[in-house]
Parts: structure tokens; C-alpha cells; sequence
């Protein structure tokens, strides 16, 4: 059988920038400068600007989608401040879930982040899982075992079918590389990227897990873009800081429409 060829990726991850006010025009100039095909474009801004970048995009260009930084573990309830999937659904169709940045600051387990998981899958939202490891787990030659640990907690008694049927995305993200300049080199994520898809086959997603798109995320810019995207087992990015300068994307999505002609042109 031949295996359906894996999307190419670039999701925006706008942290805690932005306003309502301003967010429709950035996310229209980056849709315009970023049309190329075969690149699966989203942005995820904060929610308060869910609705601008929304309507701006529907009134631009409907093919850049929209996703959520993060998602509540719980449906509804007292959960002051917090936002459910059923929330989201009708302003976002993707979301993020496990960011390094919420585990640190607010102390998301990766028992909670499988929850959020499976709340965002019953909402048909589709969810990227960030995993990644802390540089002293890299310098103890520990880098996979922890990644291996999230998958394992995160995913641990999840409806696989259901998860891989939302398009579960992966996101290597690690924690020294984000914000930090310092960036992955692309032979590391790719060997991160198969050790990941090792875990998945391990925790019983059998042929599948070769299916799952994997994200490099961590001081992605224009000019490095091009060392992840050369490696096969790559299928884009997660972008952080470099994700609200419209040049830089500009420069990330052409290079990874390069990745997805070229994927389209083998599979031909
Ligand atoms: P960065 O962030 O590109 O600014 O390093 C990436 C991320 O946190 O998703």
C-alpha cells in the first residue's frame, strides 16, 4: 500500500502578543505574503484575538487556518479564567497543547495535557502536542528519554484512533532552543523526529505513527528553516518570535513550499 505523503506544516505561534485591535491586519499580511502551495499554514494567536484573526481570514484567505495557544483540560465548570474546547469551537480549528512555556508556568502535567488532548479531539479540534527536553537532559545524553516520557504520559490511556482520525501533529520543541537564538541543529530534530515516531509505534500506534507530521519548534527563523525542512522526517515548524515579522514567514513558507513540491513531485 502506498502511504499517503505527510502535510507540510508552519503554525505561528504567537505567545502573549498582539491585540484584538491589530491582530486581523498582522494575520491578513502574513497570509499575503505566505501563498504558496502546498504548505498547510496556521496561526494561533491569543485568544482574545481569535475573532479578528478569524474574520480576517475568512475575508482573505480562507486556506490559513486558525488555532488556539492552549485548551482546558475540563468541558466547563469553575475553572476561573480558563477556556473549554467547546469554547473554541467556530474560532478555531487547531490547538496547541503542551507548550513548554505552560508546563512551566502553569505546572501542566502530561497526564492534564492528555486530557487537553483528548478535549480537543472531541471538539474536532486538532491538537499539536509540544514535547521536548530541558539542556541539562541533552548534556546527560537523556533528550529522548524524557521526549519518550511526555508521548508515553500525554498519550497513555488516549483513543489512539481517535487522535491520529484529528491529525495529532507533533511538535519538537526544545526547551533551550525556544527564544533563546540558539536553534536545534536539523540532524538532532531529525533524529528526535524518529524517535518520536519509535515511541508512538511502541505505545501500540503500529504504521500509523509513520503518518504523524512532526514539527521542529525552537529559534526558527528564515535563514535556518532550511536545515529541518532538508531532513525527510521533518515536516515543518512551529515559530515562535520569528512568526509576527511578516519577512521572516514570508521566508519560512516559501522554503517549505520548496519541501512540499518536491514531497508532492516524489509521491507523482
Ligand atoms: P521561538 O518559539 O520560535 O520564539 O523559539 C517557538 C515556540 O515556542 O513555539
Amino acid at each position: 500500500m502506498i502511504r499517503p505523503m505527510r502535510p507540510v506544516v508552519i503554525a505561528a505561534n504567537w505567545k502573549m502578543n498582539t491585540t484584538p485591535a491589530d491582530a486581523g491586519d498582522l494575520a491578513t499580511t502574513i497570509a499575503r505574503r505566505t501563498a504558496v502551495p502546498g504548505v498547510e499554514r496556521v496561526i494561533c494567536p491569543p485568544f482574545v484575538c481569535l475573532a479578528a484573526v478569524r474574520d480576517a481570514l475568512a475575508a482573505n484567505d480562507a486556506s490559513v487556518s486558525v488555532g488556539a495557544q492552549d485548551v482546558h483540560h475540563e468541558l466547563a465548570g469553575a475553572y476561573t479564567g480558563d477556556t473549554s474546547a467547546t469554547m473554541l469551537t467556530g474560532l478555531a480549528t487547531w490547538v496547541i497543547v503542551g507548550h513548554s512555556e505552560r508546563r512551566r508556568d502553569h505546572d501542566e502535567t502530561d497526564e492534564r495535557i492528555g486530557r487537553k488532548l483528548a478535549r480537543a479531539v472531541d471538539a474536532g479540534i486538532r491538537p499539536i502536542l509540544c514535547v521536548g527536553e530541558q539542556l541539562d537532559d541533552r548534556d546527560l545524553g537523556q533528550a529522548v528519554e524524557v521526549v519518550d516520557s511526555q508521548l508515553a504520559g500525554a498519550l497513555f490511556e488516549r483513543d489512539r484512533d481517535a487522535l491520529s482520525r484529528a491529525g495529532l501533529v507533533i511538535a519538537y520543541e526544545p526547551v533551550w532552543a525556544i527564544g533563546t537564538g540558539r536553534n536545534a541543529l536539523g540532524s538532532d530534530a531529525a533524529a528526535m523526529a524518529e524517535a518520536i515516531r519509535a515511541t508512538l509505534s511502541r505505545l501500540g500506534w503500529g504504521p500509523v505513527a509513520a503518518d504523524v507530521p512532526v514539527l521542529y519548534g525552537g529559534s526558527v527563523t528564515a535563514a535556518n528553516i532550511g536545515d529541518f525542512l532538508a531532513e525527510p522526517s521533518i515536516d515543518g515548524a512551529l515559530v515562535g518570535g520569528a512568526s509576527l515579522k511578516p519577512d521572516e514567514m514570508a521566508g519560512i513558507v516559501g522554503r517549505a513550499g520548496v519541501t512540499a513540491a518536491a514531497r508532492l513531485a516524489a509521491t507523482t
